[in-house]
């Protein structure tokens, strides 16, 4: 790549990254610090994609990124469920962050923060709902930019990273112009040429998606 097209790409991006941060600002106006102001249906299709999610820890410990932390729901799942270990949140959406840091208040170890990349490295890195609206990006172009996240969340994840998206195997009658339905099959390969060679695809929960863990280490 010249230095001419990554300039390009990287003007790109930070578009990109504006317009999907108005958009959820927007939704956390509407709806608060609940799923819905984090555009998902509810809190049952919101903690099933973080039960898939906890499937790349080993166990109860170690620390964590998590891209696109909204308010913060990750977190009180988490630590719910047993889950001791260092977490740093990142968003793009500065009132998403300002939320977080109030709903998540009293659970310790935990920092959240407004950027697209992380400040520091963990164990592993988790990502629910990042790629799934495109709003009116093209699809080559938002697949470039998922492409570069994802390598983001592998530089920075020691033992392994997971994330979901939206399937292509959706109901084409169903599928919206807005969004962006990943292949399930390339991105599988894609992890595991490029990543790890232990990479599970799991879809078999039940939503229009799935979720991919590479573990780097077993
Ligand atoms: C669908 S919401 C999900 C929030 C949270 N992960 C959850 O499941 O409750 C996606 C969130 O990710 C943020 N976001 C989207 N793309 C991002 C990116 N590339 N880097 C950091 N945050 C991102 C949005 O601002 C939004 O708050």
């Amino acid at each position: 790549m010249s230095g001419r097209d990554g300039d390009d790409r990287g003007a790109q991006h930070k578009a990109i990254e504006r317009a999907v941060s108005d958009y959820y600002t927007g939704k956390l106006r509407a709806f608060g610090a609940t799923p819905g102001g984090v555009d998902w249906k509810d809190a049952g299709s919101q903690e099933l994609r973080f039960s898939q999610l906890r499937r790349v820890f080993d166990g109860n410990g170690g620390s964590l990124i998590d891209y696109g932390c909204g308010y913060g729901g990750l977190l009180g799942f988490l630590r719910n469920s047993g889950w001791t270990g260092r977490y740093l949140g990142i968003d793009l959406s500065a009132a998403m962050i300002e939320a977080a840091r109030a709903h998540c208040a009293n659970w310790q170890d935990a920092r959240f923060l407004q950027a697209a990349a992380p400040d520091e490295t963990a164990d592993y890195a988790v990502a629910s709902g990042i790629f799934n609206v495109r709003l009116d990006v093209s699809k080559e172009a938002w697949h470039g930019y998922m492409m570069d996240v994802l390598a983001n969340m592998n530089q920075n994840a020691s033992r392994g990273f997971a994330f979901n998206c939206l399937t292509s195997y959706s109901d084409h009658d169903k599928m919206r112009e807005d969004l962006f339905y990943a292949e399930p099959l390339f991105l599988f390969d894609f992890c595991k040429k490029n990543f790890s060679r232990n990479v599970a695809l799991l879809h078999d929960y039940g939503l229009y998606e799935f979720t991919i863990i590479v573990r780097k280490h077993v």
